[in-house]
Parts: C-alpha cells; sequence; structure tokens
C-alpha cells in the first residue's frame, strides 16, 4: 500500500453550486446509512492528488433537499463512520463585510447560529450523563491554516477572517435582519453552517468552513437578490474554490 492510502481521507461537504468534484479521482461510491437515517447521498470517494477524500454532496445530487432539511447529523456520522477526521465545508453565502462582495472566497473564523428547530446535537434521548462540548473556536485552527496556506499555493485570494451567521431559510433575510445581523458582528450569511459545526466538535472531528460568496446579503446592494446573479457568482468563484480544495488539506 502506498503512503497515501494509508491516510485518514478528508471530508469534503459539497454545498449548493458544488454536487460533484471534477478533480476528483474517483474510487468507489457507497450508499451508507447511519441511526440517524442515511445522508444527502451516497459518499463519493477518491482522491485529490495524494489525499484521500470521501466527498458528500450535501443538498443531494441533484440539488434538492433545502437547508432546513439536510439530515446533518446523518450527513457527519457518515463522515465519521468513513474514517474521516477532518472535513471542509463548502457554503455558498450572502456578503455583509465590504470586503466579502459576489465571488468572494472566505475562510471565516467564528460563528452566530440563528437557526431554529433542527437536530443539532447527538446527545440526546436516553444518555448516562450530559455533555457540553467546548465550541469557543468553531473552526480548527490548524486545518484554517492549512487551507489558507492552500488557498496561497494555489493563486487564488480569500479573505482569512469572519463571522457567519446561519440562518433558517429557505428564504433570504430582510434588509433590517441583515442590518441586526451586522450590528451583532456577522460579515456573512449562510443557511447551512450551523449545526454541522457543531455535530463535527461533538464528534470531535476537525472542521472548517470554505465560504463562496454569491451574492451581497438583502439590503447591501441596490438591487433584490436574484438566482441569476448567484448563478454568475457561483461560475465566476467555484473554479478558485476547487483549485483551493486540489492544493488539498491533509488529514
Ligand atoms: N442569505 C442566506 N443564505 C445564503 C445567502 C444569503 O444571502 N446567499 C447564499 N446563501
Amino acid at each position: 500500500m502506498t503512503d497515501s492510502m494509508n491516510r485518514a481521507p478528508v471530508g469534503i461537504i459539497g454545498g449548493t453550486g458544488l454536487t460533484s468534484l471534477s478533480n476528483l479521482q474517483i474510487t468507489g461510491e457507497a450508499s451508507v446509512t447511519t441511526p440517524w437515517g442515511p445522508p444527502s447521498d451516497r459518499l463519493v470517494k477518491g482522491s485529490l492528488g495524494d489525499q484521500p477524500v470521501v466527498f458528500l454532496a450535501r443538498h443531494g445530487n441533484p440539488h434538492r433537499i433545502p437547508p432546513h432539511e439536510v439530515n446533518y447529523r446523518a450527513n457527519i456520522q457518515a463522515l465519521r463512520d468513513a474514517g474521516v477526521h477532518t472535513i471542509v465545508g463548502v457554503n455558498a453565502v450572502g456578503g455583509i463585510h465590504p470586503e466579502m462582495g459576489p465571488a468572494r472566497i472566505v475562510i471565516p473564523d467564528q460563528l452566530i447560529d440563528y437557526t431554529w428547530g433542527r437536530a443539532s446535537t447527538f446527545f440526546e434521548g436516553d444518555l448516562a450523563h450530559t455533555t457540553h462540548i467546548d465550541f469557543t473556536w468553531p473552526y480548527d485552527g490548524d486545518a484554517r491554516q492549512q487551507l489558507l496556506h492552500a488557498a496561497r499555493a494555489a493563486g487564488v485570494p480569500v479573505s482569512d477572517f469572519g463571522v457567519y451567521g446561519a440562518t433558517q431559510g429557505p428564504r433570504l433575510e430582510t434588509a433590517a435582519e441583515i442590518r441586526r445581523m451586522e450590528r451583532d458582528g456577522c460579515d456573512l450569511v449562510g443557511m447551512t453552517g450551523m449545526p454541522e459545526a457543531c455535530l463535527a466538535a461533538e464528534l470531535g472531528i476537525r472542521y472548517v468552513c470554505l465560504g463562496l460568496v454569491v451574492n451581497w446579503a438583502a439590503g447591501k446592494s441596490d438591487h433584490i437578490i436574484t438566482m441569476a446573479e448567484i448563478e454568475q457568482a457561483i461560475d465566476q468563484g467555484m473554479t478558485g474554490v476547487k483549485r483551493i480544495l486540489g492544493e488539498s488539506v491533509s488529514s
């Protein structure tokens, strides 16, 4: 066996605009299930360069599961069962910070959770004791540095800070909601960052977010948000995301 085959795979959860990875050398696919139900799609196993990878399309492929109906527990558990210790969550987001306009790539360092009613813990039911994980730093520091290094190596400009505000969706926000989020300190807004990040933390998995800004958040431009604008930013920005992933985060 080669060295790379002995390495733990990195999990990549692809979001809107990333239902498959064209630069992934695919070695197999697995339809799996978990005690929490099946994940959003089959796990696609392969490698990016010499890094083993397990890819999962968060919304299914084709894209059909809305953010509030994703079975986040099943997705994280399935990746854990596949031997993953590090997850890169790729998220389409709206930009609030002036630096974070459409097609910008952001590696946030903090988050605020505005979601509600989602199954957001593995620790429930008939438990022997309660568990409160530390979540001071929701994104793994080393994994963030590796992604930043990968971005530099790929020559893709990124913002190396940002507070991700996770909203419930599926509707987009009002301008007043975005103004409130900005006062709270949010730089980005997205619908899928939570509970993905805390579930990974509960299982001791290193988690990092690779955000692609696909629109100015509500009220941050002089027009309403259209799907055409979002698709254009995805077309423009996803190549950079794939180049960063191609430089690979190691497990
Ligand atoms: N708000 C919430 N989620 C998003 C947005 C947004 O503006 N853009 C992409 N995902």
